[in-house]
């Protein structure tokens, strides 16, 4: 099974977790980047980014080459922002519909503390099906990372395999 996993990631967390996965069942990998970078620290951080999650914005992405054709599955990963999804997946989604169809779908996300379980709910909405069969929830996998999220992660790969 060919798979692609697809990302945004503002701090590394879900990066870290993508190239685990990446590397765990030989997947390729398309990292998504905002052509206006959201702010990465302080008050702005959580402010631009939370409004933009809690709008449902679609911003702008910086140009990538990919043919979804090419792939049975797409593995979709985020750090949960406001309990949603992040909005460049939203772009990506938005702008990959004809491409998208026909693919399985698996999707982890990255958070600190609540709201990966609403944030995955709309994102399988997003994507136009009822759940996903796999799905993953790391708490701050890089910034704390540990032993048992790395056995979590395992145990994803295990099942995406
Ligand atoms: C704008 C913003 C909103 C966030 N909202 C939530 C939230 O609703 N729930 C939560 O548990 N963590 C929240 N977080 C924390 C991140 O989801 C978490 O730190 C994640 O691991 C970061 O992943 P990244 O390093 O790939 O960006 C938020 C972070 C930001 C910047």
């Amino acid at each position: 099974m060919k798979n692609l996993i697809v990302y945004y990631s503002l701090e590394g967390n879900t990066e870290y977790v993508a190239e685990r996965i990446k590397e765990g069942i030989g997947a390729d990998v398309l990292r998504l980047f905002p052509k206006k970078a959201y702010h990465d620290k302080g008050f702005a951080k959580f402010f631009w980014g939370g409004k933009s999650a809690v709008m449902a914005e679609k911003p702008e992405l910086e140009a990538y080459e990919v043919d979804l054709s090419g792939y049975d599955r797409v593995i979709f990963g985020f750090p949960v922002w406001a309990s949603n999804f992040t909005p460049p997946l939203r772009t990506f989604i938005e702008d990959n519909k004809a491409g998208l169809k026909g693919r399985e779908y698996a999707a982890f996300a990255c958070q600190s503390g609540a709201g990966a379980e609403k944030a995955l709910a709309k994102l399988a909405k997003a994507l136009d099906v009822e759940s996903f069969e796999h799905t993953a929830i790391l708490i701050d996998p890089k910034a704390k990372h540990s032993e048992s999220t790395d056995a979590q992660i395992d145990e994803f790969i295990e099942r995406l395999r």
